[in-house]
């Protein structure tokens, strides 16, 4: 699937992807338990990325002293202290990282992918997380029809995930789908196994890495992260009340409030979406300038909602990995999205104000 082409994303066309035989193939189809047996104390995602793991998992179970399945674990569950959970059972390959894991009450050594059914009772947990990991299953349907059987009804599975991996692990269709393509398969992983009432999305995109992450360098936003998550359907005793995750949608602007907002601008010199002032930028010479004036103001805040939403938006659209900046021509006010692959991309052209 040539995914960086594509417009929309449909679930007929993963529906055809996974009905090649080879979908749930890999590159190293050696003993999983061997793999992980190597100990891994590191972090898979930045710290900001970590922190809105952290806050979806608070938001979202919602159940007093919840019993809790942290499906294919590791030294983290990511469990916030203001759960306090009845139980955390650490399902994973590695006994030494789940030893080390401080929210585990119990640890369980089971490789899914050999027997997918899993080693618990019928209606045993209120919440099952599954975190940058379900692109490692080779029988997700299966395995999510047991999620569904250990959960009590109403009960929450959240499956997270971010695009880092470990390759050679990976099955095929997660390596060679795009992150919008990922939201859709995992979607569809619930649908399959009939046990689950319609799930819901949400993402985090193009937030500013962290000053001292070792990528810090490179211009790359913080690691995105995807939560896909749904109730056990069957009547639950105690309805549960989760608040959605909603993604910020902004009602666009009438045409007065844009005749305005560019009038603050042109006023201010602040980005009308951070507030941040924004800076002088010398236009390069170039044929392909149409522009007729020497320089434009653009906001070079990274974190800029306007440029965060950005990322989505456009991977959104099939321009992975693009974003935009909000520029102002002070020649004749227009404000408009000036398109950036990266967060360092225009900052050459800076001009500083004396
Ligand atoms: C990228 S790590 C993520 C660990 C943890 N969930 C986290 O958020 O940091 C992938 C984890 O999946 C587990 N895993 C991989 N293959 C597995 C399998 N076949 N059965 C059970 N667990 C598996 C590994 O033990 C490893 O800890």
């Amino acid at each position: 699937m040539n995914t960086s082409e594509l417009q929309e994303v449909t679930h007929e066309g993963i529906e055809e992807f996974l009905n090649r035989g080879d979908a749930f193939s890999r590159q190293d189809e050696s003993d999983d338990g061997r793999f992980y047996a190597l100990d891994r104390f590191v972090d898979h995602l930045d710290a900001v990325a970590l922190e809105t793991v952290e806050r979806i998992i608070d938001t979202l179970a919602v159940e007093r002293r919840p019993a809790i399945l942290d499906l294919m674990a590791s030294w983290d569950s990511h469990v916030p202290k203001s759960i306090e959970a009845d139980e955390v059972v650490g399902l994973g390959l590695n006994n030494n990282e789940l030893s080390r894991n401080k929210a585990v009450t119990e640890i369980v050594l089971h490789d899914l992918n050999r027997d997918p059914v899993l080693p618990f009772e019928d209606d045993r947990f209120d919440v099952v997380l599954n975190t940058v990991s379900v692109d490692y299953m080779t029988r997700p349907f299966e395995v999510f029809r047991e999620v569904a059987r250990v959960l009590k009804p109403g009960g929450l599975f959240l499956v997270i995930f971010s695009n880092r991996m470990f390759p050679e692990k990976a099955v095929k269709i997660w390596r060679e789908c795009s992150e919008p393509e990922r939201v859709i398969l995992v979607e569809d992983f619930f649908h399959g196994s009939d046990s689950f009432e319609a799930p819901s999305v949400f993402r985090s995109k193009g937030k500013p890495r962290p000053k001292d992450d070792r990528y810090a360098d490179r211009g790359i936003p913080s690691d995105p992260i995807y939560a896909v998550y749904a109730e056990k359907k069957g009547t639950d005793p105690k309805p549960r009340k989760r608040p959605p995750m909603a993604e910020e949608e902004k009602r666009p602007l009438t045409a007065e409030e844009m005749k305005a907002q560019r009038e603050e601008v042109k006023r201010t010199l602040c980005c009308p979406h951070c507030g941040q002032k924004m800076k002088k930028w010398i236009i390069p010479d170039s044929p392909f300038n149409t522009w007729q004036n020497e320089y434009m103001y653009i906001c070079f805040n990274d974190a800029c909602p306007y440029l965060v939403r950005g990322w989505d938006v456009m991977s959104r659209q099939g321009n992975v990995s693009m974003s935009y900046r909000q520029m102002f021509n002070p020649e004749n006010g227009s404000l408009t999205p000036m398109p950036v692959p990266n967060l360092k991309a225009l900052k050459d052209g800076i001009m500083e104000e004396d």
